[in-house]
């Protein structure tokens, strides 16, 4: 049997922790492995070459893909998914390991449902928004990155008394904005999804703060929420509170990095599972975690609505930061 492997969307740590544990549980079954390079523009024009086991050395550490990465919007037309699959079929690719996000997996479930090619997705998008998964490989690092860098510029906010905004990545989610909140301490935050995401909802909790002594605040704005992201809203506090407040703009420091180790185990984990799942003759999945529990959803769980922040994080930040 012989499979391929891609990354596609945004990069995201614990990529190669997947491609290597795909490579390599492939070996110990007897199974090729070809590495598709920059998604699925890699597949449309053949780029691949056969991986095995110790060209994966040292990666299961690294940040990004080994495989490169790119967002294809050439693969929404219906006759490139044809070429691409034409292409499979022709080298004897069965089955496709996709690694990526919502736009990867929906490119996915139309290539396995059109031209009945194997596919097998696994999460990977720091944003983790994906529905049918608590989980997506990159999340944890993220997290952990963006609450180092806040932690730095807290001693600076307080220092010299001052409210930072600091933009987190997520331009649809708000789920990397309010577990950064919360495990920082910010003052406040903004993201997409809540119901309260709006200036003057900001505005009230500062001024709550300010009345009781603060001197410094930290406020996590999500890169996507509707006060129109960091730099906006701090343009609009400096006219209208005279504020020496300051910006800070995370952006890629948050994708890139060595995975930490939840990343690295579920990106094992999932790239083990999904080759014996399609060598077993599964199709159309992808692996996810519920419950802290490996799990397999049909590839069309992506159309359901996204996985939303948890309820109450932001309350949560309110009254924590009291
Ligand atoms: O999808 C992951 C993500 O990091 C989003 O949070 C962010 O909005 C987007 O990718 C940025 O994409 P790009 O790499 O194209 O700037």
């Amino acid at each position: 049997m012989r499979l391929g492997v891609l990354s596609s969307g945004g990069d995201s740590p614990g990529m190669n922790a997947a491609i290597r544990g795909v490579v390599r549980q492939a070996d110990a079954l007897g199974i090729e492995v070809y590495g598709i390079r920059r998604g699925y523009q890699g597949l449309v024009d053949r780029d691949w070459r056969l991986l095995r086991s110790r060209d994966c050395a040292n990666i299961l550490q690294r940040g990004g893909t080994i495989l490169h990465t790119a967002r294809c919007q050439a693969w929404m037309e219906p006759e490139v998914r044809a070429q691409g699959a034409a292409a499979l079929k022709a080298e004897g690719i069965e089955g496709l390991v996709v690694i990526g996000g919502d736009g990867s997996f929906r490119g996915a479930d139309r290539l396995a449902t059109e031209h009945g090619i194997r596919c097998g997705g696994i999460p990977g998008t720091i944003d983790n928004d994906l529905p049918g998964t608590e989980l997506t490989l990159g999340f944890d690092t993220a997290l952990n990155t963006a609450v180092e860098a806040i932690d730095r510029i807290r001693d600076t906010a307080s220092s010299h008394e001052r409210l930072f905004l600091v933009e987190v990545m997520g331009r649809h989610s708000g789920m990397l904005a309010v577990h950064t909140a919360i495990a920082c301490g910010a003052e406040a935050v903004l993201y997409p999804e809540a119901a309260d995401d709006t200036y003057e909802a900001l505005v009230t909790q500062l001024r709550a703060n300010w009345e009781r002594g603060k001197k410094s605040s930290i406020v996590v704005v999500a890169e996507g929420d509707q006060a129109g992201g960091a730099v906006a809203v701090s343009d609009r506090l400096r006219r209208d509170h005279q504020l020496d407040l300051r910006v800070a703009i995370l952006g890629h420091i948050q994708r890139g990095g060595s995975p930490s180790a939840q990343d690295r185990i579920w990106g094992s984990r999932w790239g083990c599972e999904t080759v014996k799942r399609l060598a077993a003759g599964e199709q159309a999945f992808f692996l996810g975690c519920h419950q802290g529990q490996l799990v397999q959803r049909p590839l069309s769980t992506v159309n359901d609505p996204p996985l939303a922040p948890p309820s109450g994080f932001g309350e949560m930040v309110r009254v924590l930061s009291r």
